[in-house]
């Protein structure tokens, strides 16, 4: 009962406070971490998972000024960083329209211009294959990929930016690896397409899908319009030194997207919401009515063995993914490009679970566990 807590106590919680209460959270500056970094820290210490669930909160809040977008919808999307040509991204905050071909169909179909398009061109998972929509989707998505969009915050663009990185001549150039601030935020989602099927984005959004405005270019160049429901969403941050990595989902997913065995089976996530998850799911589910279908797998942050996986986005290798670890393997060589995280075992491919030894990586400057950079192109 907080009620009954004494005033000097509730006081000396205060930091922690911050972290427990699951109404009151104080999303203002949540990306910068509030007041005093070290008092999130050690609120985030005491309950990683309940952390983690205020950030996906405050990031699905309306955007202070564009209150049609959630806060996360307003972040830089990773195309408009690696440029295909090389060349040096436009601001952060400058706003980016869609192609025009895109824009007349959204126009054509009534689309709410004033909100974010996002382009989920992706469907390519880190194993190189997809994930298939299947069961009860309409005939015309069965055995159609589930795709997905990367996207960082300010600080981690302002880093890429003033160190050059966002083209591989830059990643050449380096004489060391990159430490970004402790304030990098990065995400990924995963999405299912919808179209304009009124009756599918209505199910959908009965079971609980959040539903934005989305595109993609098809190999014949033609543009495909329409909304799309989130699936998933990887939220990471460099709060701890080898990031913060947590994953959400909807807790519907596996009506709607199926493995790759014969015959498929729906897809599950098997590597969680973890016992810690558990009751902080149940908790913020009852006060957070429209994320209410959404729980947190699990979240990472030592570097030990371990796996987490969101079943959207490692769908296929959930029992040998581990988000730290992977992703601590990024690194660039100028002879040999990029690190080969695929590991050979037993005649099959596995990926580490735990970081792999400082050894592993002579010759290659370490890119602090930002994988995105592997997008960058040479400029010309
Ligand atoms: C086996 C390796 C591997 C595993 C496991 C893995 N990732 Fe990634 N991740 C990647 C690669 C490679 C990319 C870049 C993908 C691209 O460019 O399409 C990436 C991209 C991302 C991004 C976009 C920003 C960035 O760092 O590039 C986020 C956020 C992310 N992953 C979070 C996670 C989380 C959270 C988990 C665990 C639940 C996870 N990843 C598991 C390899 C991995």
């Amino acid at each position: 009962m907080r009620r009954a807590i004494s005033l000097t106590v509730l006081s000396a919680l205060a930091g922690l406070a911050q972290a427990q209460d699951t109404n009151h959270f104080d999303c203002g500056n949540f990306l910068q971490f509030g007041a005093d970094i070290n008092q999130t820290r050690a609120a985030f210490t005491q309950s990683p998972e309940t952390m983690a669930w205020n950030w996906f909160v405050c990031l699905n809040q309306p955007n202070a000024t564009q209150s049609s977008n959630r806060v996360w919808e307003l972040m830089k999307p990773s195309d408009q960083v690696y440029l295909p040509n090389g060349a040096p991204p436009g601001l952060y905050d400058a706003r980016v329209m869609p192609p025009n071909a895109v824009l007349q169909q959204a126009r054509d179909h009534g689309m709410d211009l004033s909100r974010a398009f996002h382009n989920i061109n992706a469907i390519q998972q880190v194993d190189g294959l997809i994930l298939q929509m299947g069961g009860a989707v309409p005939n015309a998505q069965r055995g159609n990929p589930v795709r997905f969009q990367l996207l960082m915050g300010k600080d981690t663009f302002d880093y890429i930016v003033k160190n050059k990185v966002y083209n591989v001549n830059g990643q050449a150039a380096l004489a060391t690896g990159l430490d970004f601030p402790p304030t990098a935020w990065e995400l990924k989602a995963a999405w299912l397409w919808i179209g304009f099927d009124t009756t599918y984005q209505a199910q959908l959004a009965n079971d609980g899908y959040f539903i934005a405005q989305a595109y993609y270019q098809q190999e014949d160049g033609q543009y495909q319009v329409g909304y799309a429901a989130l699936s998933g969403l990887h939220v990471v941050n460099k709060l701890s030194p080898n990031w913060v990595w947590t994953t959400f989902e909807n807790i519907n997913n596996r009506k709607y997207t199926v493995t790759n065995d014969t015959p498929a089976a729906p897809m599950a996530n098997s590597t969680g919401p973890t016992a810690a998850a558990e009751p902080v799911n149940a908790s913020f589910q009852a006060n957070n009515p429209t994320l209410s279908q959404y729980e947190l797998i699990g979240v990472e942050y030592k570097p030990i063995k371990q796996v987490l996986a969101n079943s959207q986005l490692e769908s296929a290798f959930q029992n040998t993914s581990s988000c730290l670890a992977c992703h601590s393997t990024a690194a660039y060589s100028n002879n040999d490009g990029y690190f080969n995280f695929a590991l050979n075992q037993g005649g099959g491919i596995v990926y580490p679970t735990a970081p792999l030894p400082a050894s592993d990586f002579n010759g290659y400057k370490k890119l602090d566990f930002v994988w995105s950079l592997k997008r960058a192109q040479w400029q010309r």
